[in-house]
């Protein structure tokens, strides 16, 4: 059952006015500079790298991230999560596919999706529901799936995934249980641009001893999570800059956190986190020196 989430409708009914009150809050954010989105579409032409930036968005990298968590249970130890996020599917038409060959052949026990379905913002996307219909169909042959929403994503999405079949955490949790033990996955709404996330709402209910892992689309969550008691956060929205110098340093982050939380593996006290680098890409369809990824993540008691 969809939870109807009333910040989000408010703030899909101002479209973009909102975006330019947030401009407000002085930070680098993509919404409400549409000039530098033209910008970075001319640039890579102009300097004669712009194919070179497509076919970089289609070079998708399988990731193999182990994680070991103290609280975990036998039974969930070697557990496999695909988390996928970021994957803008009507960014370019080969992406589904190039998507669904880095998953094909490899085993998982489940499926995260991790937000930002659509490539362009603020407006509803058809197109973008069509492809992951056809995404969706093919993960959940081998294993369930649970999803989150973006900052690209409007709430018909959420409710185009729900028909898909997808359980939708949106401020919302689900209890994964084997034998006696159980785990549970919390979703939150998007934090970074609708600050739609209510922790409060998706963990009422939740054993405060088990196991938890935090799906936030943006890592903007983490002092929160790690205050909450999560151990595990599951993020991506910063495309881990997308855009980056050749040492892989983001020249822009998208996000309010420091360098730590942009891509990869990180911890913060006693929680552990992921930042995905996202299978796709948003603004522009260009890549540098950072490629996209998929990710099979595997649960290991530490
Ligand atoms: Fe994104």
């Amino acid at each position: 059952m969809l939870k109807i989430n009333h910040r989000r409708e408010l703030v899909e009914q101002e479209g973009r006015l909102h975006a330019i009150k947030r401009g407000k809050r002085g930070k680098f954010h993509f919404e409400n500079m549409p000039w530098l989105k033209c910008l970075l579409k001319v640039i890579p032409k102009l300097i004669f790298v712009g194919e070179l930036g497509r076919k970089n968005v289609l070079d998708i990298i399988t990731e193999h991230v182990e994680v070991k968590l103290i609280n975990l249970p036998d039974e969930f130890d070697e557990m496999v999560i695909l988390f996928i996020t970021d994957l803008h599917i009507d960014c370019m038409d080969e992406l589904g596919e190039e998507i669904l060959a880095a998953i094909r052949g490899h085993h998982y026990d489940f499926c995260i999706l991790g937000g930002d379905y659509s490539f362009g913002w603020g407006r509803d996307n058809e197109k973008a529901r069509k492809l992951m219909e056809v995404i969706i169909r093919q993960i959940k042959s081998n294993g369930e799936v649970f999803a989150v929403l973006g900052n690209h994503d409007r709430f018909s999405m959420a409710q185009a995934l729900d028909g898909f079949g997808v359980r939708m955490l949106l401020n919302d949790h689900v209890c994964l249980r084997k034998g006696d033990n159980s785990v549970f996955l919390v979703g939150l709404d998007d934090c970074h641009y609708f600050g739609a996330d209510d922790l409060d709402s998706a963990v009422a209910g939740v054993s405060k001893n088990s196991l938890k892992i935090l799906i936030s689309h943006s890592p903007e969550i983490y002092e929160k999570a790690e205050a909450y008691g999560f151990d595990l956060l599951l993020s991506g929205h910063t495309h881990g800059g997308q855009i980056c110098l050749p040492n892989g340093t983001a020249i822009v982050k998208n996000a309010s956190v420091p360098s730590v939380f942009v891509k990869g593996k990180w911890s913060y006290k006693g929680l552990r986190g992921y930042t995905s680098r996202g299978a796709g890409s948003s603004c522009i369809p260009a890549r540098f020196f950072c490629p996209p990824e998929i990710t099979f993540l595997t649960l290991k008691k530490l």
